[in-house]
């Protein structure tokens, strides 16, 4: 019987598995939604026993009749979950990666010293975004959660140990471990040592019991079996995934993968990138045996989950495809602009309290060209991180792989192309998340001989060239810079 490769990708919105076969073809897959919970303004919660059981059932579905010879494991990062040891039994719900709760704790630390502290050990800056503070949140919030913690009966993990400890026998013996990639977006570790930092956990005030042992992302020995008696031998954040499923493994190759967010990550190889204009230093991959590589990385909160605003709450459109073709009805943006910054604004202006903006409207106006300001919101936002990475890295794409929902979106994908002046490149996978975590599973038991085994497999599906004018590029860019301060001098009355 032949054997593939599994994997699953825990996201913000969805649980999906897919099993790949050596050529990185997809075989099998299955998904399903799970419940965003927002009990008031600004909060995200996630169930992570919703979660898990989501994982068993898109599993099961996909992996039927199929013989695995290995899964790995990605997830959404930062959304942190706290649960019991001896029971399973989260404390509270997931406090989500968009959860905005913890504005005071990260805003107080870039009042002293520990903002500092934090930059120079963790590679990040104080933001909501992180799981430390949540985790302080937590700890701070929930009754008898600190005292548990202390004498080991509770557990911290982000989604992937969540679902690694289930996956392992939960209590009884499930291992309680991380990624490298993972732990690097907690504000816990040490991104030089690559371990929990002593003063990190003490700026936080997170007991050393309950944190999970850090593993590379890809690892033979790490993450044991599931109850089928399939080995885990990868995990890694879906970003850091996306970047092994695009084959990024030297220096200077970057991605963007357009989801609930975006996320630009430039592969800076074994150097650590420090930067001077907002962008994140983390983890990129670490292959057992072998030196972390690390990269640099634009965040943005609020790109494809704009386009579910105008679904959902706007209702201006029924599916996320009719973004589309209603776009298209107009030849440009009618000078609208649009600033979705429904958690702030994150890379690389890290504005907690920037809001929402759209501006430039006049009477002309009409539902089309706010789909289109939309869209465009997507590209510009992308643009302004691949401008800031250019500076910090002095490297200049001449090519922007593309992945993830939003490039479905011809339309998206040609604006993009016009409004950064390059052209954009889209794989013939287009799930290079889950791909990536395929790929890092298999590369650890040899169904994969090396990265460059990988690098055959990419394929390119399509390519958009710039059409745009220089000058018409530099106006549209201008005037988005202008929406831009109006979303950040934005003030609460
Ligand atoms: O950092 C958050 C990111 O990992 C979430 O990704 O694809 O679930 O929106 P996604």
């Amino acid at each position: 019987m032949d054997e593939y490769i599994g994997a699953i990708d825990q996201g913000t919105t969805s649980t999906r598995a897919m099993v790949f076969d050596h050529a990185g073809r997809v075989l099998a897959q299955h998904q399903l939604e799970h419940r965003q919970i927002l009990p008031r303004a600004g909060w995200v919660e996630h169930d992570p026993v919703e979660i898990w059981e989501r994982t068993n059932d898109v599993a099961r579905e996909a992996f039927a009749g199929l013989r695995l010879r290995a899964l790995g494991i990605t997830n959404q990062r930062e959304t942190t979950v706290v649960w019991d040891r001896r029971t399973g039994r989260p404390y509270a719900n997931a406090i989500v990666w968009q959860d905005t709760r913890t504005d005071r704790i990260v805003t107080e630390l870039d009042r002293d010293v520990r903002g500092r502290v934090i930059r120079q050990r963790s590679g990040l800056l104080p933001a909501t975004y992180f799981a430390g503070g949540k985790l302080q949140w937590l700890l701070e919030n929930v009754d008898g959660l600190r005292r548990a913690a202390l004498n080991g009966d509770a557990l911290f993990g982000t989604i992937d140990t969540w679902l690694l400890w289930n996956l392992t026998g939960g209590p009884d013996g499930g291992v309680h471990v991380t990624d490298v990639t993972n732990a690097s977006r907690t504000m816990l570790m040490n991104l030089e040592t690559l371990q929990w930092d002593d003063q990190l956990l003490r700026i936080f005030g997170v007991p050393r019991a309950m944190l999970p042992q850090i593993r590379p992302s890809s690892d033979p020995a790490s993450y044991g079996r599931t109850p089928d008696g399939v080995p885990l031998t990868a995990a890694l954040g879906d970003q850091h995934a996306a970047v092994v499923g695009q084959v990024c493994f030297a220096a200077g190759e970057a991605k963007n993968t357009y989801g609930t967010g975006n996320f630009l990550l430039l592969n800076t190889g074994p150097s650590l990138v420090r930067s001077s204009r907002g962008l994140l230093t983390t983890v990129a991959y670490q292959f057992a045996g072998q030196p972390a590589a690390y990269a640099l990385e634009g965040s943005i909160a609020v790109t494809g989950s704009a386009v579910q605003w105008l679904r959902d709450q706007l209702r201006v459109i029924a599916t996320a495809a009719e973004s589309e073709t209603l776009a298209s009805k107009v030849a440009d943006n009618g000078g609208m602009y649009f600033v979705p910054a429904f958690s702030g604004l994150f890379a690389p202006y890290w504005r907690p309290d920037a809001r929402g903006a759209i501006v430039g409207l006049s009477r002309f106006n009409t539902d089309a060209h706010l789909v289109r300001a939309t869209l465009e919101a997507i590209c510009y936002q992308s643009r302004d991180v691949v401008e800031a990475m250019q500076q910090d890295s002095g490297v200049t794409l001449d090519v922007l792989k593309v992945d993830g929902g939003v490039t479905a979106n011809d339309l998206c994908m040609q604006l993009q192309a016009d409004i950064l002046g390059v052209p954009v490149s889209r794989p013939r996978v287009a799930e290079t998340t889950a791909l990536g975590a395929a790929y890092a599973a298999g590369l650890a038991t040899g169904f994969w001989d090396s990265p460059d085994d990988l690098r055959a497999n990419w394929d390119e599906s399509r390519r958009w060239q710039p059409t745009w004018s220089s000058s018409q590029r530099a106006e549209g860019y201008r005037r988005w810079k202008m929406a831009v301060s109006r979303a950040l001098d934005w003030v609460e009355i």
